[in-house]
């Protein structure tokens, strides 16, 4: 079966500093799949490198068998892809219904000329409501995004991401700066999300990464050094090593 995703030998120098120093990683359709890794390890890269933010210096990134190295966001969007971004991406001074009909928007075809008769698209309202419910955020319906509670604003988020109906999710560090009790709702929320689709989750809480991967991939120094299940990565010696022998035994979320 043709792989969801699938990089390989993906290089990325920055000036003359190379960050991404040959990725290979296969993503199979209907996969939960986490890219963990060090601080700098260039996780935030290779989603740039596969959400076409940033073209690839070398090698291969494929959607579905098809290569889209060096395209634009919108295209790979449009072939798929959604994804979120390490630092919440909303728009505060609108109200969570509306962010939400803004992303519908796009995926539904309407394109430039359809702000004046915005409260007439009944598929818009009827899609972003429906995502409102799937993230749980009913009851915030109308309130700015601004005035969401942290959580409250990336579980939005999510929304946004999956909005559009793309079959492949890339969501980077989704539960960052989280109570434990704020992380294991926001596995929950984006299990139930993410059922029938592909995962790809940049994550360091290794609770939240257990909670969800069916695969692992360790990412240290621009090199991907394993890729496994959860079980197998959690007793990978090298993985260890490049922890230091840290956060992996941990129960994880000291925060
Ligand atoms: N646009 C850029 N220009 C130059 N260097 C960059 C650029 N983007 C990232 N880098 C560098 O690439 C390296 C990897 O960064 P990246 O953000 O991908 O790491 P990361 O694994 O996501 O880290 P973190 O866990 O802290 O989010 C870092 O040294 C960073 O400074
Ligand atoms: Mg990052």
């Amino acid at each position: 079966m043709t792989a969801a995703l699938e990089l390989r030998e993906v290089r990325k120098k920055f000036g003359r500093t190379e960050i991404i120093r040959g990725v290979n990683l296969d993503v199979a359709k209907g996969e939960r799949h986490a890219l963990i890794g060090p601080n700098g390890a260039g996780k935030s890269t290779t989603f740039n490198l596969i959400s076409g933010r940033f073209s690839p210096s070398s090698g291969t990134v494929k959607l579905n068998g098809v290569d889209i190295g060096g395209l634009p966001p919108y295209k790979i969007n449009r072939m798929g892809l959604s994804r979120s971004f390490q630092v919440t991406n909303i728009f505060h001074r609108l109200s969570v219904f509306e962010n939400l009909r803004c992303s519908v928007l796009w995926a539904l075809g309407y394109r430039y000329s359809f702000w004046h008769r915005l409260g007439q698209l009944r598929d818009a309202r009827e899609r972003a409501d429906e995502v409102l419910e799937l993230i749980g955020l009913q009851g915030r319906r109308d309130t700015h995004a601004g005035l969401l509670t942290y959580a409250e604003q990336r579980a939005l988020e999510i929304g946004i991401t999956i909005a559009g109906g793309a079959e492949v999710i890339l969501l980077d560090e989704p539960t960052a700066g989280m109570s434990r009790s704020e992380s294991d709702h926001a596995v929950e929320l984006i299990h139930r999300v993410t059922i029938g689709k592909t995962l790809v989750m940049v994550e360091h809480d290794m609770s939240v990464v257990f909670g969800l991967a069916d695969r692992i991939s360790v990412l240290v120094y621009g090199e991907v050094i394993a890729t496994d299940t959860p079980e197998a990565i959690r007793n990978n010696r090298s993985v260890k090593e490049a922890y230091l022998g840290t956060t992996l035994d941990e129960p994880a979320g000291a925060h």
